[in-house]
């Protein structure tokens, strides 16, 4: 369905005829870790979902620690994607008492999955379908935590109630978390940069190894000449479950009831992490294979698939073992102690 919408009203000329993967991945857990910014750090600042090969943990450095061949299972739907991905955590906090209460999750159109998230790899900035996949170690970050405005193209959120489209960051969206009930959902959006310098595997700031082509947002084929090597746009998409906190005194007036786990009540703040762990070359495979049609979604031929089971069983335990509101325990505060600010 958003495939559709996108490729035909938003990004027709530049994408016509060409796939993009768009796959499951569930939990696989929920912790203080943060292999990128806050390497070897237990607890790390704040709490974050974690989906992806079960090598995870607190230190992961780059070309010496190999997902794929430290990993005995993936939460995701394509087997050889040992890659992990994470973002923060959503916390519903009380008007009433101030506690604060994990925001639970459901699966995306048409998937199967145990929380965790959509994962897209999509070919926007690709020339005649081109694209250079990740080499082992590359990580990178979309978003700042430190965000204090709008940076809509990247990072939104839609509110989902009333069969809204699929197409993201449109006009239907808003950079901020939406002040009103949400019957359906929050929908947030994490679109990565899809455009590289071609030598790096990181950066100091985890971002200027890469770049936007289009200031932000979806790609055209159009990389900047600092970032000429087209790379899979990678987009992560979290459905979570505001439906249940229905009170229409929590909405409309004064601040919405949600706060991200690093204490953003605007939502400007989300961000997501992605440390590439595909085994030997097979996203190069699949993305080699889009223009073909033989690879798409969750169904690409040239991939191995596994059971939404497999992929749902696949769960790691915490390092940083702690109460973050896994079970649906409320919280007196965030974990980490972290302030909500708006
Ligand atoms: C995970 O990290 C911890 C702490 O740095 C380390 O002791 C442990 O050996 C690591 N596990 C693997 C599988 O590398
Ligand atoms: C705090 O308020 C929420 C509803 O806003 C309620 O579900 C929860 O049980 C309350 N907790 C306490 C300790 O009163
Ligand atoms: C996946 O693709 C194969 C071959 O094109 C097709 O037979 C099958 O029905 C597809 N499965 C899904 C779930 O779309």
């Amino acid at each position: 369905m958003w495939k559709a919408l996108a490729a035909g009203a938003l990004l027709g000329q530049t994408v016509s005829g060409q796939n993009m993967l768009r796959f499951a991945c569930s939990q696989l857990t929920v912790e203080r870790a943060d292999p990128l910014v806050t390497p070897g750090q237990i607890p790390a600042p704040h709490t974050h979902q974690i989906i992806g090969g079960n090598s995870f943990n607190v230190t992961m450095e780059p070309a010496k620690y190999d997902p794929p061949s430290k990993s005995t299972c993936t939460s995701c739907t394509y087997s050889e994607d040992f890659s992990n991905y994470w973002t923060a955590s959503l916390y519903f906090k009380s008007p009433d008492n101030g506690t604060f209460h994990r925001v639970p999750q459901f699966a995306n159109v048409g998937l199967q999955q145990d929380g965790g998230m959509t994962v897209y790899y999509m070919p926007y900035s690709a020339k005649n379908g081109k694209m250079t996949a990740f080499k082992p170690g590359f990580r990178m970050i979309a978003g700042d935590p430190m965000a204090k405005k709008a940076n809509k193209a990247s990072i939104c959120h839609r509110c989902l109630g009333n069969g809204e489209g699929f197409a993201p960051c449109d006009a239907k969206d808003t950079a901020e978390l939406p002040n009103k009930y949400c019957p359906g959902g929050i929908r947030a959006t994490i679109i990565f940069p899809s455009c590289w310098n071609g030598k790096d595997l990181d950066s100091p700031d985890h971002k200027s190894h890469v770049a936007y082509s289009n200031s932000g947002g979806l790609g055209t084929p159009a990389c900047p000449s600092t970032h000429p090597v087209a790379i899979p746009q990678v987009m992560y998409e979290i459905m979570w479950d505001t439906g249940k906190y229905k009170n229409n005194a929590w909405y409309g007036t004064g601040k919405q009831p949600f706060v991200y786990s690093f204490g953003d009540g605007t939502g400007y703040g989300q961000h997501g992490d992605y440390l590439f762990g595909w085994k030997d070359d097979s996203l190069q495979k699949a993305m080699d294979a889009l223009p073909g049609g033989k690879c798409a979604n969750a169904n690409c031929s040239v991939l191995k698939i596994q059971s939404a089971k497999d992929s749902m069983a696949c769960k790691k335990a915490q390092q940083a073992k702690e109460n973050v509101g896994q079970n649906g325990e409320w919280l007196k505060e965030l974990p980490g102690g972290n302030m909500v600010t708006y």
